[in-house]
């Protein structure tokens, strides 16, 4: 049998419970994992209180698009893998149906990649989302070189914090805005340039003094809200970009009137798309090995405490990514 994580209707993480299932049996052209750790995502969250950006099907609905184990069993025709390899899952776009939360997935062969070397499987469960996110949206989307000012809100999330990386990776200059002073230090040992507070700093007016009044070349925003109008005011006006990511204050977000570009980001765009994900792997790859690009974990929960994992996704004071054994 093969433990899952399911719930049967929306909520607190109280909802969440495991069951026994049968293991699964790959198809023609899928492998089946043997999960080991899972990466705890914001649409985790969004899922399980009902505030999915697509309908779930309810009840007996699973959870999770992140993950990394080793494959036990090959469907007819797979060739490329061998049992016992170590991959990392790239997306799983149906998650209520077959979510990560669980012993054993099973994937069709171009939803995988090898974990790359250097990292256990810890590591490797923290690495995809954040990273493909942050990769896809800067250096894909906004075109990201050597020397832009790279304003980074929600900067001590997993996405915040792999976009720090992925800016030095490049030669961009990442200034990271948090709420909280507390937390600028870590932000400057994870290789923020500078730390915009906001508990006690204006945004927009602190970018311009570290930009020597041009702005920003690209803001990677995971928050809108209310605030979006006034953070966009921080771009370079013409040539600097806005692009969202997240929307983690859910009031509403009025469209800016500053001339910028506005893009909207969502990651299965590459992580779909079997060239771009080869590239954001090549990426991940050499940042890796040359120690430019390392997760950040902030507490490893058992599968048993799936619950406790939730509440404290949900309390907010995590710093990087949240990962459960299994
Ligand atoms: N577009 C995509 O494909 C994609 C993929 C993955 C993730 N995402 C999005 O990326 C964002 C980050 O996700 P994550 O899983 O890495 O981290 P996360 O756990 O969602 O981020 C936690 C951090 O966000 C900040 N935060 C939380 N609520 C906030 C609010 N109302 N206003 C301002 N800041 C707030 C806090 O940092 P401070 O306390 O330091 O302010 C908090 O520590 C989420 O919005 C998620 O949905 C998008």
């Amino acid at each position: 049998m093969s433990r899952v994580v399911v719930f049967d209707e929306t909520g607190t993480p109280e909802v969440l419970h495991i069951v026994d299932e049968p293991v699964p049996t790959p198809g023609a052209g899928e492998v089946r994992l043997r999960i080991e750790a899972v990466g705890i995502n914001r649409l985790d969250q969004m899922v399980r209180t009902g505030m999915s950006p697509r309908p779930i099907r309810l009840p007996h609905a699973r959870l999770g698009v992140e993950a990394t184990g080793t494959i036990d069993a090959l469907g007819a025709g797979v060739q490329r893998w061998a049992v016992g390899d170590p991959v990392i899952v790239t997306a799983v776009p149906d998650m209520d149906t077959n979510g990560t939360y669980a012993e054993h997935l099973v994937l069709p062969v171009d939803r995988i990649i090898a974990r790359p070397a250097g990292l256990d499987a810890t590591g490797a469960a923290a690495l995809w989302v954040a990273y493909s996110t942050a990769y896809g949206a800067l250096v894909e989307k906004a075109a990201m070189r050597p020397g832009d000012h790279v304003l980074i809100t929600a900067a001590s999330s997993a996405v915040g914090l792999a976009a720090i990386q992925i800016a030095n990776q490049i030669g961009a200059i990442p200034l990271a805005v948090t709420r909280h002073t507390a937390k600028k230090d870590t932000l400057l040992a994870a290789g923020a340039t500078a730390v915009i507070v906001t508990d006690h700093d204006d945004v927009v007016e602190a970018t311009h003094r570290l930009t020597d009044g041009a702005g920003a070349d690209i803001i990677l925003d995971s928050v809108m809200g209310p605030g979006l109008a006034e953070l966009a005011s921080a771009a370079t006006p013409f040539s600097g970009t806005l692009i969202t990511v997240g929307w983690l204050d859910p009031g509403p977000a009025p469209f800016p009137a500053a001339p910028i570009t506005m893009i909207r980001y969502m990651s299965f765009e590459h992580t779909l798309d079997p060239a771009a994900v080869h590239r954001i792997a090549a990426f991940l790859n050499a940042g890796i090995r040359t120690g430019a690009l390392q997760p950040t974990i902030d507490t490893v929960f058992p599968l048993d405490d799936i619950v406790a994992a939730h509440h404290h996704l949900e309390a907010g004071k995590h710093i990087g990514k949240i990962v459960v054994t299994i």
